[in-house]
């Protein structure tokens, strides 16, 4: 089932996300909502608090190419364990901020350890897209927007055309 996409700014985008204690059916479906949501954006990531769950759950799938395999991603508890000096710069955006781009400078390889939707621990290092679109959706479990790299002036901007994009919305479900 497709689940609606919160809109930055949200109180809920902005708070730490809680963990996983049991990973229960509910939970997997959670994640299943998810990647439905995510392909029908369409997006390459989300996470739960973007669908306003309070959950450490993110999902993912950055092959792109057509005729490519998709890998759809399922991680609970993702964390990550090493990064590296070098860094690498990708134009980010956000479902929860549509339409706004940014070049955002983060670390161009890391190690993340996760939990499956079967129970197993995970670990692996990923790089390119893989490695940004990871630390940009973990970001979003302790309440980070891509945005919040960016200078406050240009954050504001971008918050106030956020804020008339909702109200805009808002008046067309009227
Ligand atoms: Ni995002």
């Amino acid at each position: 089932m497709k689940r609606p996409i919160l809109i930055h700014p949200d109180p809920r985008l902005k708070k730490l996300a809680s963990p996983i204690i049991d990973l229960s059916d509910d939970l997997r479906a959670l994640a299943d909502d998810m990647l439905e949501t995510m392909y029908a954006a369409p997006g390459i990531g989300l996470a739960a608090p973007q669908i306003g769950v309070d959950t450490r759950l993110i999902v993912m799938d950055c092959v792109k190419g057509e005729g490519e395999t998709p890998r759809p991603l399922a991680m609970f508890n993702p964390e990550i364990l090493a990064e590296s000096d070098e860094r690498s710069i990708y134009e980010e955006g956000c479902l929860s901020i549509p339409d706004i781009y940014a070049d955002v400078e983060r670390p161009a390889e890391v190690t993340v350890r996760w939990i499956d939707p079967n129970g197993a621990e995970k670990q692996e290092t990923f790089d390119g897209l893989w490695a940004t679109c990871l630390q940009h959706e973990i970001d979003h479990l302790d309440g980070v927007l891509f945005i919040d790299y960016l200078t406050p002036l240009r954050r504001q901007l971008i918050t106030r055309k956020m804020v008339k994009l909702k109200k805009d919305r808002a008046r067309e479900k009227a």
